[in-house]
């Protein structure tokens, strides 16, 4: 294929590739491309450049800082493209990518779309999305100030759990776009996002309460706002697990959050 791109193409693809190892990504996905589709070599949008950032004492091997976070999630956001890397492709309506401020400290990650999401193509906007929208407020921030992801892309049929293959699949897409939001705190919602991120198979019980180190952020974990709609009695424990995170963030709650 190399040979039919012109000098022009080349340089382009070459600036692309160097930007997402100056990323630290190292793996490619080709696109499959019917024969006569034309392959446009749009160039990463111009102001892309990364620096080193200052050492940390925390983290020994520091993540390159990303200037231009919208051109880098365009380009996450393009490599996904028309995705049928998996199965769940086949029952998707929109793909759901992420939603947010792309300089947030706070992230939360949750499983999968449901009916709502997949419809409108964002993450959390159903029942569970409304009570998570009302957990962000009761931190003090409003769902703008956040970046709101999940494990998987595309809705799993009948909501169900997505499998391991399909989240292996798409979960390297959630780390590129954690590495360019780079926040302070993420909050896995609930046993799925936070078996899959932190690689650990445990109970709920046991994985809440304490910081995790990952990907030069603290990683928190905590019910799924869908469980806590069919277990309220939750919610308190919930509201522990934020106070934990924001207390690191030096946030404080609206008055009415602290009754
Ligand atoms: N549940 C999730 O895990 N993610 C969504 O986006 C909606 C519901």
């Amino acid at each position: 294929m190399s040979q039919d791109l012109t000098p022009e193409m080349k340089k382009q693809l070459a600036a692309r590739v160097n930007y997402y190892r100056e990323m630290g990504i190292h793996d490619f996905y080709r696109q499959h491309v019917a024969e006569g589709t034309q392959v446009m070599a749009k160039p990463p949008a111009e102001a892309v450049p990364v620096v080193a950032a200052p050492s940390s004492s925390l983290f020994e091997t520091p993540l390159p800082v990303i200037q231009d976070k919208p051109a880098a999630l365009n380009l996450i956001r393009e490599d996904i493209g028309d995705c049928t890397r998996c199965r769940l492709h086949k029952g998707r309506n929109k793909l759901v990518f992420g939603v947010g401020n792309v300089n947030a400290d706070l992230m939360f990650i949750g499983e999968g779309p449901g009916a709502d999401e997949d419809a409108q193509g964002e993450p959390f906007v159903g029942r569970a999305g409304q009570l998570l929208n009302n957990m962000i407020s009761a931190m003090g921030l409003k769902r703008e100030d956040v970046y709101i992801a999940n494990v998987v892309k595309c809705r799993p049929p009948g909501n169900r759990t997505p499998e391991k293959d399909e989240c292996d699949v798409c979960s390297p897409f959630l780390m590129r776009q954690i590495e360019v939001i780079q926040p302070k705190v993420i909050v896995a919602l609930g046993a799925v996002a936070a078996k899959n991120l932190l690689a650990i198979n445990d109970s709920m019980a046991n994985l809440r309460g304490r910081w995790y180190d990952f990907k030069g952020a603290r990683l928190a974990v905590t019910y799924h706002p869908a469980y806590l709609l069919r277990d309220p009695r939750q919610k308190k424990e919930t509201w522990k697990d934020l106070q934990m995170v924001m207390k690191y963030l030096g946030l404080t709650a609206p008055a009415k959050a602290q009754e």
